[in-house]
């Protein structure tokens, strides 16, 4: 079941932070609201389930007008960054819990629990209370009662971020697994980037209550739209620079201090100041004075295992970051002059 919002606003006491926020999310999806703390994810999954009402606009859920249904007839699963699990009730009776709300004979509810603990890898421990688990494991029976009731959506609002990075990975496959297999329409919320990327059918990137952009992970990484989702989405470097005018897709000179560097333009530009976008892992260090590099001088070098991550100062005093792979390059000391070189398919150019 797709779900489908049109120009809806949400506001806390007259103060809105959703506005005119346009949606489509294709049936059976993983979709992801990408954004930095505040700006608006837990609001928009929250008037989806029909906690948070809608001041304006439309929602539906295949085709099915739900703006003002209560969230109980809204035919969807939560799971929250903090289980919410009821603390004195054992695993069994935590997921047994919407089943037994909507009357299901008691054998029909037993096989339904213990079918959904087995998809989670929790089996052998419906009898033990919340309290006794590990987080990973919490949020596991969180999530077996969300799937349990076999919702049409299922709604996850930065579920992983209470776990630490072992644990974060093991319930990330799990809920890719659970998902992908039950091909249910999926909401989730998070600002971790790789979750983000790795997780996701599509992605929107949320800044102050609007989406910025939607598209896939690689059309977000790749052709982010401005220089919000290219700074969020990927770390960029950001450098104001001077463009002529662009038609879309185009590439062409830019002047980054006084020197002419090739970009493409993902979206037309006019002529004038703009932003260049080149991702650490796009720049490449060359030897002083190459043709066609700009020069700077290492000023900070740090040893990442598989990379080594650099940053450089050109002769303007601006700092750009550089990732390279460990090992071939580590002849660029700190203190060494260095050419910098960039990709002319992969740095892009922005209106600022
Ligand atoms: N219950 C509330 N009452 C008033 N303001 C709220 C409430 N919940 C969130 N806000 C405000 O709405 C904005 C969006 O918050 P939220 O949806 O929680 O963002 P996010 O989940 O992306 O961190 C923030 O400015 C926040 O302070
Ligand atoms: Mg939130």
């Amino acid at each position: 079941m797709g779900i489908a919002i049109e120009n809806l606003a949400v506001a806390y006491g007259g103060q809105r932070v959703i506005d005119g926020l346009e949606l489509t999310i294709e049936p059976g999806s993983f979709f992801t609201l990408l954004g930095p703390s505040g700006c608006g994810k837990t609001t928009l999954l929250r008037t989806i389930a029909g906690f948070v009402p809608a001041e304006r606009g439309h929602l539906r859920f295949g085709g099915t007008e739900v703006t003002h249904l209560p969230p109980h007839k809204r035919d969807i699963g939560m799971v929250f960054q903090d289980y919410a699990l009821f603390p004195d009730k054992t695993v069994f009776d935590n997921v047994a819990y919407g089943l037994r709300a909507r009357k299901q004979a008691e054998g029909v509810i037993k096989s339904k629990v213990q079918a959904a603990l087995e998809r989670v890898g929790l089996g052998h421990l419906g009898q033990r209370h919340p309290a006794a688990l590990s987080g990973g494991q919490r949020q596991r029976v969180a999530l077996a009662r969300a799937l349990v009731i076999q919702p049409q959506v299922l709604l996850m609002d930065e579920p992983l971020s209470n776990l630490d990075a072992k644990l974060r990975l093991q319930v990330r496959e799990t809920i890719v697994e659970l998902q992908r297999e039950a091909k249910i329409t999926t909401v989730f919320v998070t600002h971790d980037r790789e979750e983000a990327l790795a997780m996701s059918d599509r992605i929107g990137v949320m800044n102050q209550g609007r989406l910025e952009q939607v598209g896939t992970a690689a059309q977000i990484y790749r052709e982010p739209r401005t220089s919000y989702v290219a700074d969020f989405v990927g770390g960029a470097n950001l450098v104001e620079v001077e463009t002529m005018a662009r038609q879309a897709g185009e590439t062409g000179p830019v002047v980054l201090d006084g020197t002419a560097i090739a970009a493409r333009a993902p979206a037309a530009l006019a002529a004038g100041r703009a932003t260049l976008v080149a991702r650490p892992e796009d720049i490449l260090l060359a030897e002083p004075g190459t043709a066609g590099t700009l020069p700077g001088r290492i000023a900070h070098r740090q040893y990442l295992g598989g990379k080594t991550s650099y940053k450089v100062v050109l002769d303007s005093g601006r700092v750009l970051a550089v990732d390279l792979q460990s090992g071939a390059h580590d002849r660029f000391e700190p203190g060494a002059k260095v050419g910098l070189g960039f990709d002319p398919a992969r740095t892009l150019v922005l209106a600022s």
